[in-house]
């Protein structure tokens, strides 16, 4: 991102201040409001959100009951991915007049252009941008019609500790929408004493050489355990250099966050929406194999499935090239959130939309940015409080704002994808944390947080094991493991140095035998050497030979 988009809102942040001045005088009903949405056309995520918004736009102005006497009007941009022509096309869209705007579809265009909101007093209302520091109080104006990554983390986090992991990889894409959420990942693990012990993080221009260096480095590590939190756009990128490289095989474990299920939801796997899994590319499925993936829960309901239904019935009923996901669902039931809002605004406000300049933004002499032509939206501050106090059931269940601004019920599928497809494994819910119970039974239930609940189906797991993996080896970096044998002077069928039995090792004796044995059980070589402490003709101080670890001269020592 550039400087350039910073330094304007900088300028504009300075140079506007909430005024509230009434403009003109309208005492006849509002025909139509404006509200501009932001996302980019061509990704998958905007594919998903385009017919689901057009859909929502046909229903709200067919629907009598609500905004009766106002069409609902829709300014369109497309932010065509850009942080900084995403800035500039926001504000274009915001010199229109509009009471509020669905979108920005990614959490860094968010992050800028709250600032605007809040200055403009037009909400945002995102149905994809999921960075969980945009609750934060610093943006009044921004509201997720979506789930917070906070969620999406805290769930990855139980995952990790139901399997008892400690230690995790983090592989990310290097924005706000990663950065934060994986930082929400190590606060989440942090309270179940796990933690990710290395983060892997790449740049948003995905380039194969540096996806390649950075697997290479990941793999060195001891965790096996990874977290890929990346686009929908390039994530699977991230799996074809993981198979090249031989890490997608036994003893892997890939945890792949919401945007994989919105690939396959798109490729036409379909779970959950009616669907059968239809499509099932072999050759995306062989890469992700043995994946566990989340993806944001929605109720099955009525309403869900007409949505689906006509939503083949646009498409051709072609399921498979269809686009649908989570985010057509989310940006669907915005535009009704926002409708509502507008709805119980008018109501309240004497049919009264207006909106006022301030005298400080004016045309600064010489430049011909044309900064005066972005208005205060009057009623913003109100709005915002019906937006906040909405109340209704739409496709992806009930939307209401709790806590923190976040939609209520936040819960995820969890899904493991075998050879024939995705197949879903449990739930992940807020309320209750991991079940094999839709969330919907358990909300019906007192909370029960006792974790003897807790259960998920069977996995199969990466190279069609079902035999879970450790999550760990002994870090490849060339070094055998240093193991301190005592040479001791009695009792030397229990430990002794090699030479004596004619062993071709540096020790043995009944210790060294289990070792071996126990060291043969791994899933994987584990490369050691036994350094003899002593000279056989008085025992070694034990007291010392721990000393020796601490000192990093033995990796552990047999005692
Ligand atoms: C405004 O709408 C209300 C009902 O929604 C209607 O009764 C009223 O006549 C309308 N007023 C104007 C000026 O159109
Ligand atoms: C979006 O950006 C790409 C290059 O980044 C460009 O080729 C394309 O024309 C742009 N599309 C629109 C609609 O601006
Ligand atoms: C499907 O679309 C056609 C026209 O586009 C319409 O006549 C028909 O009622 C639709 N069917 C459903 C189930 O929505
Ligand atoms: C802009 O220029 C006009 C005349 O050239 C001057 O009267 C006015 O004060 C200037 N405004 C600012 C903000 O500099
Ligand atoms: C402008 O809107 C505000 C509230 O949104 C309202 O109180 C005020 O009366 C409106 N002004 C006019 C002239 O309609
Ligand atoms: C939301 O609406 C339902 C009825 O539609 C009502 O039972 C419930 O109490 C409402 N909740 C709030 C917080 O207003
Ligand atoms: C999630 O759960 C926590 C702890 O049980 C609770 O404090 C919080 O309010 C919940 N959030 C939502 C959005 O339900
Ligand atoms: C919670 O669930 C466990 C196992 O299902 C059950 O044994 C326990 O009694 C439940 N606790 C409460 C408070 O319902
Ligand atoms: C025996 O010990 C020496 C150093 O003490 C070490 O270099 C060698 O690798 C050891 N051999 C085995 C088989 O452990
Ligand atoms: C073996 O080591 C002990 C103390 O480390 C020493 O007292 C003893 O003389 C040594 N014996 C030989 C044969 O070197």
């Amino acid at each position: 991102m550039g400087r350039s988009p910073l330094l304007l809102l900088f300028l504009i942040s300075l140079s506007l201040t909430i005024t509230i001045r009434s403009q003109n005088s309208n005492p006849q009903n509002i025909t139509s409001v404006n509200i501009g949405t932001l996302y980019t056309f061509n990704s998958i995520i905007g594919r998903a959100a385009r017919l689901a918004i057009e859909l929502a736009l046909e229903d709200v102005n067919s629907d009598r009951t609500i905004l009766p006497d106002t069409k609902l009007n829709v300014i369109s941009q497309d932010t065509n991915c850009s942080g900084f022509l995403a800035t500039i096309e926001a504000l274009q869209v915001l010199e229109k007049n509009v009471v509020a705007i669905i979108g920005p579809q990614s959490s860094g265009g968010s992050h800028i252009l709250s600032h605007v909101a809040n200055s403009l007093q037009v909400p945002l209302v995102s149905f994809s941008a999921t960075d969980p520091t945009l609750s934060s109080l610093e943006f009044p104006y921004f509201l997720r019609a979506t789930r917070s990554d906070q969620f999406q983390m805290r769930a990855i986090a139980d995952i990790v500790e139901f399997f008892q992991w400690r230690e995790v990889t983090a592989i990310y894409v290097d924005d706000d929408y990663g950065r934060n959420g994986i930082a929400a990942l190590g606060d989440e693990l942090a309270l179940r004493r796990a933690k990710i012990s290395y983060k892997a993080a790449f740049a948003q221009a995905v380039d194969l050489t540096e996806i390649t260096d950075l697997l290479l480095q990941v793999n060195l590590m001891e965790s096996r355990v990874y977290v890929l939190h990346v686009n929908p756009d390039s994530g699977l990128t991230v799996f074809s250099v993981a198979q090249k490289l031989g890490m997608t095989g036994p003893g892997y474990v890939w945890i792949v966050t919401n945007w994989l299920a919105a690939v396959l939801d798109s490729k036409g796997f379909g779970l959950g929406y009616g669907y059968e899994s239809v499509d099932t590319d072999p050759k995306v499925l062989n890469l992700i194999q043995g994946s566990i993936v989340l993806r944001e829960h929605t109720p099955d309901s009525d309403l869900k499935m007409k949505f689906v239904s006509r939503w083949r019935n646009k498409t051709g009923n072609t399921a498979t090239v269809s686009g649908l996901n989570a985010y057509s669902l989310y940006a669907y039931d915005s535009v009704w959130l926002v409708a509502h809002a507008i709805d119980q605004y008018l109501k309240t406000n004497a049919n009264s939309i207006n909106f006022s300049t301030d005298p400080r933004l004016h045309d600064v002499n010489g430049s011909t940015l044309s900064l005066a032509v972005l208005k205060i939206f009057n009623g913003g501050e109100g709005l915002l409080q019906n937006l906040l106090s909405t109340n209704f059931t739409g496709v992806t269940g009930p939307l209401q704002f709790g806590p923190n601004r976040d939609l209520i019920h936040p819960a995820y599928d969890i899904i493991n994808v075998v050879s024939t497809g995705p197949r879903l494994i449990g739930y992940w819910s807020n309320y209750s944390g991991l079940s094999v119970v839709s969330p919907e039974i358990l909300y019906q239930k007192p909370q029960n947080l006792s974790g003897q609940s807790r259960r998920l189906y069977d996995v199969m797991w990466p190279g069609g094991t079902t035999q879970q993996p450790r999550g760990w080896v002994f870090p490849n970096n060339g070094q055998p493991l240093r193991i301190g044998v005592p040479n001791k002077a009695s009792f030397k069928q229990f430990v002794s140095s090699g030479s004596n039995s004619g062993s071709n090792s540096n020790a043995s004796g009944f210790c060294i035998d289990v070792f071996n044995a126990a060291i043969k059980l791994l899933p994987y070589p584990v490369p050691c050497s036994f350094i003899l402490i002593g000279n056989g003709t008085v025992n070694p101080n034990y007291d010392d030979m721990v000393k020796m670890i601490a000192q990093n001269v033995l990796s552990l020592s047999l005692v």
